[in-house]
């Protein structure tokens, strides 16, 4: 395919758009390039969060996110595109090359464009209603499309979610690194990126699976609510690089899509950073199958509930290589 350049008004947006996108502690670990040969992704390894996320997978999921961000907002405005996925070997940072190509929008894409300022990490409990199995269809066929699978945990193999998170948050709780990286990306001193204390409830979910804790929780929220939430655990068949970044795009075309139908969602990767959580999840629920990338609270909130505000943002310049 020939590299047509978008048109200036169609890739500003479209960067307005990938700074958008869910990034673990909302780190915004990328950086885009615009160039002559296409427009390019790098990782932002200095965001990496080094404990939390020794591995840089969450990192890469993140940056996944925003690739598909990026693409949903292009083609929204008349730009489809194509991907070259870790284009450089040389450059193993180098994540991706987007080039597009004049197309009409298909009617899906122009859904997850407008989803995409209305989406949010919502952590309050959701009410307990079922997900028409349509819905969960479509959340499905929009993962597969980048070669990942979602699993639905019926609520008696719920245990078998909630024991590793809970034993991740228990060897957590006495890590000073991990606490340090809570301290310095959550609470009230961030500005520009972080989990704000506004986004985080004052009260625990009073589900049966724990969900991380952050710093200075200030978002009122009754204390006795039971979650309804649909737990989801989203997986791949590999676990390299690149199944890691396309993990992300398949998050945010799940999440998007989702906030299209109206659901409310919270991503939860706690137990994902512990290498003997990680595989106790990927056993216990994907019969070693499938590689566990993140898992996804979907659901209602109550009718007439507030609505979040969103949580922070860098300046897009910021996120620009120069
Ligand atoms: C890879 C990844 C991992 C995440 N893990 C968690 C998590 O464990 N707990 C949580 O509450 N939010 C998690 N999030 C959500 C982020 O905190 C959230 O995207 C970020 O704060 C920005 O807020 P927003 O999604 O409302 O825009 C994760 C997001 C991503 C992309």
């Amino acid at each position: 395919m020939t590299y047509v350049a978008p048109d200036l008004e169609a890739l500003e947006n479209a960067f307005e758009m990938a700074v958008r996108a869910p990034s673990i502690h909302n780190t915004q670990p990328w950086i885009w390039r615009p160039t002559t040969a296409g427009i390019e992704l790098f990782a932002d390894t200095r965001r990496q969060l080094s404990v939390t996320d020794s591995t840089r997978r969450s990192l890469l999921v993140s940056c996944g996110a925003t690739l598909h961000h990026l693409r949903v907002a292009l083609s929204a405005s008349g730009w489809a595109s194509t991907v070259e996925y870790f284009p450089d070997r040389s450059a193993p940072d180098h994540l991706a090359t987007v080039r597009t190509v004049r197309q009409h929008p298909s009617e899906s894409r122009i859904d997850q464009a407008a989803a995409i300022p209305l989406r949010r990490t919502d952590r309050r409990h959701y009410v307990p209603q079922s997900i028409p199995v349509g819905h969960m269809r479509s959340l499905a066929t929009q993962v597969g499309s980048f070669g990942a699978v979602i699993r639905q945990v019926p609520a008696p193999m719920l245990p078998l979610l909630a024991a590793p998170m809970l034993r991740a948050a228990g060897l957590h709780e006495t890590d000073p690194g991990y606490q340090g990286e809570i301290m310095a990306w959550s609470g009230r001193n961030r500005i520009t990126d972080g989990v704000p204390s506004r986004n985080v409830p004052t009260a625990p979910l009073a589900g049966n699976v724990p969900v991380r804790s952050f710093a200075d929780p200030a978002l009122e929220e009754p204390a006795d609510r039971p979650d309804g939430a649909q737990w989801l655990v989203l997986g791949t068949p590999h676990d390299d690089r690149r199944a890691q970044l396309r993990a992300g795009e398949a998050v945010s075309a799940l999440l998007l899509t989702a906030t299209h139908l109206g659901l409310a969602t919270s991503v939860q990767t706690e137990a994902l950073g512990i290498a003997e959580t990680r595989q106790e999840i990927r056993s216990g629920l994907l019969h070693d199958c499938a590689y566990p990338q993140a898992m996804i609270r979907v659901g209602w909130r109550p009718e007439n509930s507030t609505p979040l505000s969103a949580t922070p943002r860098r300046p897009v310049a910021e996120m620009l290589a120069a």
